[in-house]
């Protein structure tokens, strides 16, 4: 929930320039600490997701907490050592991983690399040898062919996508594996997509993950760790009705439909699910320009500030802070040059007048972290509910 007297009343004459997000910390922590409860129950490892959002001061509350990392880029293994995380807490995958950067988790001697490919393998295994005489622990990330149900762009788990191995190279990479005497297999990992509200493509995935356990275990393979990633969707129609999602249905999906063998951990990568409802960006009213057929509410945030509505078609509630006057149809949109750089067609709002406060809700993931600096625009700041 958004206090708008606060904002209203306290950036109205201040310095501080907007578009800012403003993130609401005590809702983040009441988020952490549920989620870290609900897998505390099932004996559940939690690593957060950085590329959600990497401010500095969120890291912190999260792994204070005692959230490992799932990190993407040797960056994200720095920011995440920076701000609190464990070297024994942290993941590092993705399909990409550049030889400077696998270095970095090297040294920093991470929890395990997820490994998408078997070059990538082949690699890991030769810069191992030249760091001297440790085994890393690597994961494969499996490309299990579920259907996540989300929008194509953040699906991650069919076969046409780039990410993970498929079955059919399963034998190949048991060979290999035999001869890469630097690093050893301890853990599938599985990631299908984002923003999944469908609980029934978790259970598939479990039933998927149960089969590919087995096949390991069959070839005598004695694995540690399970990681099914991450991927809980937020509610973004009403964010004020679900501010934490149900980690308790989800973490129950996994504890139902999913059989580990004795000793074996089961790990999550969340990402948006912890950070998503917290943040909002809040952006004012530059002009109200009246159309043949709309009006447009023209705001000083932009697609550089949250690229989410333009790049995936995302729905973000927006709401008027300033006003309560009777409701109109408009278009509210950006300063930037691109016709995409629209934030809702056609929403209802109170009248809107230059200088309102607009918040444009749920944006705690993948919006400051996605900012660019297009036009040579500023960088969104950010603002903190108890710092003001
Ligand atoms: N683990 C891996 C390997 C991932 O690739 C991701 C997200 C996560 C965990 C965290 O997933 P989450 O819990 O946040 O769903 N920019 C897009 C989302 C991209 C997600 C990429 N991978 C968006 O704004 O919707």
């Amino acid at each position: 929930m958004i206090d708008r007297t606060i904002i209203v009343d306290k950036f109205k004459t201040s310095k501080v320039q907007t578009p800012f997000y403003y993130y609401d910390v005590d809702l983040l922590k009441q988020t952490v600490e549920t989620a870290k409860k609900e897998a505390k129950k099932r004996d559940y490892i939690l690593h957060y997701a950085l590329k959600a959002n990497a401010n500095p001061r969120l890291l912190k509350i999260i792994f204070a907490a005692g959230f490992g990392a799932d990190c993407v880029s040797g960056n994200e293994i720095f920011r995440a050592l920076e701000n609190g995380a464990k070297q024994e807490g942290i993941m590092f995958a993705g399909v990409g991983k550049s030889d400077l950067e696998i270095k970095i988790g090297l040294y920093n001697n991470i929890f395990a690399f997820n490994c998408e490919s078997i070059p990538e393998m082949e690699n890991i295994n030769y810069l191992a040898r030249m760091k001297g005489l440790k085994v890393y622990n690597i994961g494969i990330r499996i490309n299990p062919d579920v259907d996540a149900k989300t929008h194509e762009y953040i699906s991650t788990g069919k076969k046409e996508n780039k990410f993970g191995i498929s079955a059919w190279d399963f034998e190949k990479v048991i060979e290999k594996l035999k001869k890469l005497e630097y690093i050893r297999l301890t853990s599938l990992h599985f990631h299908i997509g984002s923003q999944i509200m469908d609980m029934t493509v978790f259970a598939e995935l479990c039933q998927r993950v149960n089969h590919f356990n087995q096949w390991f275990k069959d070839r005598g393979f004695e694995l540690e760790h399970i990681n099914v990633g991450g991927g809980l969707g937020v509610d973004y129609q009403t964010p004020d009705a679900n501010p934490i999602p149900d980690f308790a249905t989800y973490f129950s999906t996994f504890k139902q439909n999913l059989k580990l063998f004795p000793g074996q951990k089961l790990h999550f990568e969340p990402g948006r699910s912890i950070v998503a409802q917290c943040g909002s960006l809040i952006t004012r009213v530059l002009y109200v320009k009246e159309g043949k057929t709309k009006d447009f509410v023209i705001v000083d945030a932009g697609m550089t500030d949250l690229i989410r509505p333009a790049l995936y078609q995302a729905h973000h509630h927006i709401e008027n802070l300033s006003s309560d006057a009777p409701v109109k149809h408009y278009d509210v949109v950006g300063p930037i040059c691109e016709s995409s750089d629209c934030f809702a067609k056609d929403v209802l709002l109170p009248e809107t007048k230059r200088d309102n406060f607009i918040a444009l809700r749920s944006t705690g993931a993948y919006g400051e972290v996605m900012a660019s600096k297009y036009n040579l625009r500023d960088l969104p700041k950010t603002v903190f509910s108890d710092e003001i």
